[in-house]
């Protein structure tokens, strides 16, 4: 049922960008060039499509090569929405005990997990140290991740997560105070 789902958003976009005829493709798919064989028409038709896919589903590199972050962590804009990680966690805990940390990608509008755009895995540091990580995948998971935890001291917390096409994404750093048990 969800493939059918994800079959269908593919199309959709394949559709979108034929429609807007951003590649030319759409003349060239519905009349190949005269003279081919069947199995030339179909080596066109699967190369167009290819080429169409790399369009579409292109990899952002100015995103790709540096770890991105909301400009006003009040204002999402654009791609911020669905990838900035949005910390859940008690902002006050007992020295060890446990406690969850929910990691949920993005902060306004949870980020797609389709073939060709999707969340690879999320990260969880504790005062600059990578404490946890996990790996997610199209179709199986939600970027959505708890990690059971506990603290001895005070400590700043900060989400890491990365697309396929959109890089390195930090959340904004959530602090967490131990309070001390007698
Ligand atoms: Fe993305």
């Amino acid at each position: 049922m969800q493939r059918e789902g994800v079959r269908r958003d593919f199309l959709k976009g394949v559709i979108v960008a034929i429609t807007l005829g951003s590649l030319g493709l759409r003349r060239a798919l519905a009349a190949p060039p005269l003279g081919l064989s069947p199995e030339e028409k179909k080596q066109l038709k699967e190369e167009l499509q290819r080429e169409l896919e790399r369009k579409v589903y292109s990899v952002d590199e100015e995103l790709y090569r540096k770890i991105n972050k909301a400009r006003n962590p009040l204002r999402f804009e654009g791609h911020e929405r669905s990838h900035v990680p949005k910390i859940t966690a008690p902002t006050k805990v007992r020295s060890l005990e446990v406690f969850t940390v929910k990691i949920e990608v993005g902060v306004e509008d949870i980020h797609e997990m389709q073939p060709f755009h999707y969340i690879d895995w999320i990260a969880l540091r504790v005062d600059d140290v990578q404490v946890s990580y996990a790996t997610v995948t199209p179709l199986f998971n939600r970027p959505v991740i708890t990690f059971e935890m506990t603290l001895e001291k005070s400590a700043n917390l900060v989400a890491q997560e990365h697309c396929n096409l959109h890089g390195t994404w930090e959340s904004d750093t959530f602090s967490i105070e131990v309070v001390k048990t007698s």
